[in-house]
């Protein structure tokens, strides 16, 4: 095929090639313009030829080339410009298919606050485990051998000879982390706790609590005061009242139970309070010196205070919930309230 014909070809070619797409486009220019394409080929070809004939094929050849060029740049330019078709194809005004959002439950929404409130001046989260032994959970908190709250009818146990058992509160966190921590210590345990009650609308076989303690040198009762006073204001508004009322725990002494001024009635007296216009959130006191002692924490040398609180009846106070049952049962007509 002399160059000629070979010209000509491509032209045939080039005419019939059509472009709709950028896709085209490439293929277009990966066959006709880039050096190694068939059609640049050709220009090596001009070397073969007498002079004569070289100048009348390079005058053709560049002629072709500039018509390629030609075609791509004016496809390019009208494909670019092409406009998007915008207009929809579905039925916008049908109904969207139903999806079934989640929300915090209202266990977790109070939990976060509280420990929001207790990190920002510098507590930190600690966990244990929800199974515990007897020692964590009873005698390193002093518990008395024949103590009441041992008791089969209180504590769901599930390995008598190891002693094993679901925790019954949360202060058990407070020996593990005083085992492992040196202090000064300021932790805040909230976890799941289990006792083996009746369930009805006031009580459950599991519920939530949260645990503080805090030890350093010379840790005093003022210091235990200050720190629930500012989590009350925190979490009730600075209008609440507070009041300890002296109480008995085996791991605390002295020990406290604190009441703040009904939320509901404003201390006025309805039937939430009981008509005493208070109404009791947490247990507290100092920790005492038997329990540092059984975790090798010298009580000569240091002091410190612990707390513990429900979450449910808390709960259940703020959000005005009266049957304490229907934070489990998962009807989501009840949880997305929150
Ligand atoms: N563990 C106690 C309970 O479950 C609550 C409690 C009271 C925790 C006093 C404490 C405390 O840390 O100091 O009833």
């Amino acid at each position: 095929m002399s160059l000629e014909e070979k010209i000509n070809k491509i032209k045939e070619e080039v005419k019939n090639f059509s472009l709709i797409s950028n896709d085209d486009l490439e293929k277009f220019r990966m066959k006709f313009i880039v050096k190694k394409s068939e059609m640049m080929e050709l220009f090596n070809q001009l070397k073969d030829l007498a002079i004569e004939e070289r100048k009348e094929a390079g005058r053709i050849l560049n002629e072709a080339k500039k018509a390629i060029e030609d075609k791509y740049l004016t496809h390019q330019e009208t494909l670019s410009n092409q406009s998007v078709d915008y207009t929809l194809k579905e039925d916008i005004t049908l109904p969207p298919f139903y999806t079934n959002k989640g929300s915090r439950h209202p266990i977790s929404i109070l939990k976060n606050k509280i420990v929001e409130i207790f990190t920002s001046i510098g507590f930190i989260i600690e966990e244990g485990p929800e199974i515990e032994d007897d020692w964590h959970n009873f005698s390193a908190l002093n518990f008395a051998l024949n103590h009441p709250a041992r008791d089969m009818q209180d504590t769901f146990f599930i390995n008598m000879e190891d002693q094993l058992a679901l925790r019954t509160h949360t202060s058990s966190v407070q020996i593990r982390t005083m085992q492992t921590q040196k202090p000064p210590i300021r932790i805040l345990a909230p976890g799941r706790v289990y006792r083996n009650e009746a369930v009805s609308a006031r009580a459950n076989c599991f519920f939530h609590q949260i645990e503080g303690l805090y030890i350093d040198e010379n840790v005093s009762f003022a210091d235990l005061k200050q720190t629930l006073f500012y989590f009350v204001k925190k979490m009730y508004g600075e209008a609440v009242e507070v009041r300890f009322r002296p109480s008995y725990f085996p791991f605390t002494e002295p020990s406290a139970e604190m009441d703040i001024s009904c939320t509901i009635c404003k201390g006025k007296g309805c039937t939430i309070c009981k008509h005493t216009g208070w109404l009791e959130i947490l247990g507290c006191g100092m920790v005492h010196p038997n329990v540092l002692k059984n975790c090798g924490i010298d009580p000569e040398k240091y002091s410190g205070f612990a707390f513990g609180m429900g979450l449910e009846r808390q709960s259940m106070l703020l959000n005005e919930v009266n049957d304490l049952r229907t934070f489990f049962e998962n009807d989501t007509r009840f949880l997305k309230q929150f």
